[in-house]
């Protein structure tokens, strides 16, 4: 009743389809009128109520709520002092909440639910570091787009993702939520994920709002550890970790959540510069700022703030909309207007952001409309959702070495040796952050070869050496460390009678994700001595490496002979990794992410700065180097092997000079010289060779995933225009300077053939 009565009240007609766009632009003034009715009707505390999101108990994602808090947050639902909630799931559920909002409170306006849909809610997907390996746009997209379809469903109005942190720090467990190390490629990805997320009609009961997080600069906490401070120039900030930022903002992302961490001694809860400044002034976004999970009152941690009243106080100011779970907003924000110490202002323009997006989300038509429990039953982890989810896993794979040309294996081998702790492991490849996925639910590598293999073949399994996973980890951070030797012995008589050995290592679901940074990354407990013993008993392996972070394995990178990173690949990982392997798919993907060779290189990255003294490979004592180490990775950025081998020839640019307003144009011949048809990602880096800022050695700035069949070569084109050479300069200007520029056009970010050109301001 109170629903209907308010919407009366505020003279609002029903919602139909209006792109995000559209309504990012803010030309959707329907939209805007009601939320000035709405909130020309609204109190003070209603407002602030807008304002205050808190978590139910369905899922635990920071440090747990306080138990008999349930009653006060429902209480304060229904006075309409609760405008969000997060980790509450399920149609059912959702809905009974709902109604209190609904039917209680004096306006009925609707809750909006959040969640932590980062790779999937019940079908898995590749963690996002795996996925982005694939460096297929359409088919994170459509990863997003199931993940959406089943948290819809579901009950959920809104996901917090796309993480789009860049990261160069494989200790930082986080990094596997991420796209990796790249700012364009990071760019492409946080575009497709929100595309995907949000659909086309964000109305629409099977899209739902996303996410642009951590804003900003979470990945680049100090030596990798999580929550640690931030110190870093505005150089990097604006050329190295806004622009996916960006990027999603001008794909119509409608929320964005800030970050834990502190920049140069501001947390990013508290930084004005980053909120208002640059995202709401700058870039125009119109939809609202999340706090992370008790961030406002972590400024009292941080000594930013003495108590949650100053950290309300200097956090809305700053631009953080919504509390998430700090309890801060709703005890403070009103006392401190009455006060006079913030503008009512303030407050009017956060309620009105978060309301858009509810309007936006089609709430207010109907506020039970994503709470379905058929839809729920039919979609959570349908078959075609779990075909998808196999199909993007495949091309997440990274082949890194294949030396003896081991695979394709022939699926009519004699006899296969299947060794190692992942090799029949069912959790670890759905990853952390796996929300509504049922434990123990993935396909193993052991079943996806069983299911591959001809009648003839013997599969031989034996684990060899178990990591000991407790199935409660994810509750905990507990350090795998497990002595047994004893089935050492076993693994070694299996593996020298087989023809070949599949060896799957790596690291547990629970190594990395929140909370889980390490100083070691090499293969956990005694993985490495197991590997070593097996190599003893039959040389032709082929590793199997699954893991949520590139990982330190210098040694079994020089001597087994094939090498294929698997990541966490979702629920049907066992079945894609078989596709890989039995040659059913011909590997494609490419690493969003540098190897290093030990941790002692870490951070490590492909577009570094020359230095004053670099050095180029040799023992010049007075150079950039190590003296116990090359400076190099032991994989590059963007490396990935294929069955088939490419040949790159013919470069060719359209002119030695590229015109101010002109468009240079790159074109390259790739022939596919191998026995099978396979995709190649052809990578485009420039460098700019003299800048009133340093410019990286390399850029990413294009890439074509394509199709070449055997014999066939195929011409590539790319274009460049001065905007591509754009960066934030001496005068804080976002521009390109004219002068002299390197093309760099190859197979990775070290493997390429090159030319030259020239910017002329004319
Ligand atoms: C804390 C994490 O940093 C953030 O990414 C997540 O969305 C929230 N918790 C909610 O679970």
């Amino acid at each position: 009743m109170k629903f209907k009565l308010f919407l009366l009240i505020a003279g609002i007609a029903i919602l139909s389809n209006c792109s995000v766009q559209e309504k990012k632009e803010g030309t959707d003034n329907s939209i805007e009128q009601k939320v000035d009715s709405l909130l020309s009707i609204m109190t003070l505390e209603e407002k602030i109520g807008q304002m205050n999101q808190y978590s139910g108990t369905w899922d635990v994602t920071g440090p747990a709520p306080e138990e008999g808090d349930n009653k006060r947050r429902y209480e304060l639902i229904a006075s309409g002092q609760v405008g969000s909630m997060l980790n509450v799931l399920y149609a059912e559920s959702t809905r009974e909440m709902q109604k209190i909002a609904v039917e209680k409170s004096r306006l009925g306006i609707p809750l909006i639910f959040g969640h932590d849909v980062i790779h999937g809610f019940r079908t898995m997907f590749p963690v996002p570091l795996g996925e982005s390996a694939s460096w297929d746009m359409e088919a994170i997209e459509r990863s997003a787009r199931i993940a959406a379809i089943e948290a819809a469903a579901a009950g959920q109005h809104w996901t917090f993702a796309p993480m789009v942190d860049i990261a160069r720090d494989a200790r930082w467990g986080r990094i596997m939520e991420g796209a990796g190390e790249d700012t364009y490629l990071g760019s492409k990805i946080a575009v497709a994920r929100v595309k995907g997320f949000q659909g086309d009609d964000l109305s629409a009961n099977n899209t739902i709002a996303a996410c642009a997080k951590h804003f900003a600069a979470y990945g680049f906490v100090e030596a990798g550890r999580d929550y640690n401070t931030v110190d870093l120039s505005e150089n990097t900030l604006r050329n190295v970790i806004l622009p996916p930022f960006k990027a999603a903002s001008d794909a119509g992302v409608v929320t964005f959540m800030n970050s834990f961490n502190e920049i140069g001694g501001i947390p990013s809860t508290g930084n004005k510069h980053l909120q208002r400044d640059i995202l709401k002034g700058e870039w125009g976004f119109n939809g609202f700022v999340v706090s992370d999970w008790g961030s406002i009152g972590e400024m009292i941690a941080h000594g930013a703030a003495a108590d949650k009243i100053e950290a309300s106080k200097i956090a809305v100011k700053a631009g953080s909309d919504m509390d998430m779970e700090s309890d801060a907003y709703v005890n403070s924000l009103k006392e401190l207007v009455e006060k006079g110490e913030i503008d009512e202002a303030l407050i009017d323009d956060a309620a009105r952001r978060i309301l858009r997006v509810k309007f936006m989300l089609g709430l207010f038509d109907d506020p039970y409309k994503y709470c379905d429990e058929a839809r729920e039953k039919e979609l959570l982890g349908n078959a075609e959702h779990m075909a998808a989810a196999r199909d993007v896993a495949k091309k997440s794979i990274v082949l890194l070495k294949n030396e003896k040309q081991l695979l394709p294996l022939k699926k009519d081998i004699k006899k296969l040796a299947v060794i190692g702790p992942m090799a029949d492991e069912k959790d670890t490849p759905l990853g952390n952050w796996r929300s509504q996925a049922q434990a123990y639910s993935a396909v193993s590598l052991l079943e996806g070869i069983k299911n591959t293999v001809s009648e003839n073949t013997q599969v031989l399994y034996t684990e060899g050496y178990n990591l000991n996973l407790n199935k409660e980890r994810s509750f905990t951070s507990e350090v795998i460390k497990n002595n047994d030797r004893s089935g050492f012995a076993k693994a070694k008589q299996i593996a020298a009678s087989a023809d070949i050995v599949i060896l799957a290592v790596g690291e547990d679901a629970f190594q990395s994700g929140e909370a889980r940074s390490q100083t070691d990354i090499g293969l956990p407990g005694l993985q490495h001595e197991f590997i070593k013993e097996i190599y003893k008993a039959n040389k032709n392996i082929v590793m199997v490496l699954m893991n949520g972070r590139p990982l330190t394995i210098a040694w079994e990178a020089e001597n087994i002979p094939t090498i294929v990173e698997a990541w966490q690949l979702g629920s049907e990982a066992g079945n894609a990794i078989a596709d890989v392997l039995f040659g059913e798919y011909n590997p494609s993907g490419k690493l969003p992410i540098s190897f290093p060779r030990t941790l002692g290189q870490v951070p490590i990255y492909y577009n570094y700065k020359s230095t004053g003294r670099p050095n180029f490979g040799d023992n010049s004592l007075f150079t950039s180097r190590y003296t116990d180490e090359v400076n190099t990775p032991l994989f590059p950025f963007g490396h990935g092997l294929s069955y088939t081998t490419f040949e790159y020839k013919n470069l060719q640019l359209s002119s030695q000079k590229l015109g101010w307003n002109e468009t240079l144009k790159i074109s390259v011949d790739v022939k596919n010289t191998g026995k099978y048809d396979g995709e190649e990602v052809i990578q485009l880096y420039i460098r700019d060779l003299v800048g009133s800022v340093t410019r990286p050695v390399k850029e990413l700035k294009g890439f074509e995933k394509t199709l070449i069949k055997k014999g066939e070569t195929k011409t590539i084109s790319f274009e460049l225009t001065k905007d591509d050479l754009a960066f934030f300069n001496i005068d804080e200007e976002f521009t390109a300077e004219p002068g002299k520029f390197q093309v760099f056009v190859g197979t990775s970010s070290s493997d390429v053939i090159t030319d030259e050109f020239e910017l002329i301001k004319n």
